[in-house]
């Protein structure tokens, strides 16, 4: 009997759906459809972000669904994220507050801060002139002002290293309860989930099935041979598989599609399970972060490098 994993319970107590609908690239004009159609199969839980740009149309596709009927708001789960042109502590509360006006909600599940980097107010573009050394305790105070007023039941970080983490953790009155990351079989962050684990903080995976839509970074996660052996040796697809094996490792997953026959396959990853010597196959994959975050990296910056931005874990 396979394990359900339906949710993970984060340090808030709270209980977060195992599998997202990923939102990061998904146009206007086709992710209120995405978001129709995955709360009408099932899914409770959108990752959302201001700088994705589609909050609007998902704060309208929202109201549908509640006034139909279809979900209850306390049913769902939704998480938005600080972009990095708000971090000045005075700037957090507005940004949430333009979060809420276009989800169209009175609170977020779960607020995070976007990236460890941060980039003067207003401006647009990884421009070098336009990076500003971030104060993570700063930002993170007005994180905690955003939890205590509960417009933020749950508030995290994202694209964050063990180090970083470590030092958020030092300075938080409220610590993190997640941070969400890349990860996926060939970038399984395996030392950062082990140093979560020991905080007690909830690893959420983005980019779970390695991003193949992103021609920009090269991906062929879903093409691994070692997938399609395990895929069709439990007679699922490889991006099933990508996803349970998420699962099975402990992160939640948030797998991004604007296909409703995809946001269907990616659900179905709970009546059925990887046994263990199919897991072990994993350990096979080359590892490579594909987001590499060289935006956030130049020679007059905090992060000279890429290893400055992730403290070596690339
Ligand atoms: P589409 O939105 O056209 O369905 P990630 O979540 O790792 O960033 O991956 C998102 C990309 O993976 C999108 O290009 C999406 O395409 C594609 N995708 C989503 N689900 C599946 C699936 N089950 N099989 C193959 N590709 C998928």
């Amino acid at each position: 009997m396979a394990t359900q994993i339906s949710f993970f319970q984060l340090n808030t107590g709270a209980k977060i759906p195992s599998v997202g609908l990923g939102t990061w690239q998904a146009p206007e004009g086709l992710v209120a459809n995405a978001v129709a159609a995955a709360v009408k199969i099932g899914y409770r839980h959108i990752d959302c972000a201001q700088i994705y740009g589609n909050e609007k149309e998902i704060g309208s596709v929202l109201q549908k669904l509640f006034q139909d009927n279809v979900v209850k708001r306390e049913d769902l789960w939704i998480t938005s994220k600080l972009w990095c042109t708000d971090h000045a502590p005075e700037d957090v509360p507005a940004a949430l507050d333009r979060t809420l006006r276009d989800l169209q909600l009175d609170y977020v599940d779960l607020y995070l801060i976007h990236w460890p980097v941060r980039m003067k107010k207003g401006s647009t573009g990884f421009t070098p002139e336009n990076l500003v050394a971030p104060d993570l305790p700063g930002t993170w105070r007005a994180m905690e002002a955003l939890f205590d007023s509960g417009k933020a039941r749950a508030i995290g970080v994202s694209n964050f290293s063990s180090k970083k983490l470590a030092d958020l953790l030092e300075v938080a009155r409220v610590p993190p309860a997640v941070n969400q990351v890349e990860c996926h079989p060939s970038w399984q962050q395996d030392k950062l989930h082990e140093f979560c684990k020991s905080k007690g903080v909830h690893l959420s995976g983005y980019s779970p099935l390695g991003s193949p839509g992103t021609t920009w970074l090269k991906s062929d996660v879903l093409q691994s041979p070692i997938l399609k052996e395990i895929a069709d040796k439990l007679g699922k697809t490889p991006a099933q598989v990508a996803l349970r094996w998420g699962l099975q490792k402990g992160h939640s997953v948030l797998p991004k599609s604007t296909t409703e026959s995809r946001i269907k396959e990616n659900l179905d990853v709970s009546d059925w399970s990887i046994p263990e010597d199919l897991m072990a196959k994993f350990s096979k994959f080359d590892q490579a972060r594909l987001l590499r975050g060289t935006f956030a990296a130049n020679e007059n910056y905090v992060y000279r490098t890429v290893e400055d931005l992730w403290d070596g874990e690339i």
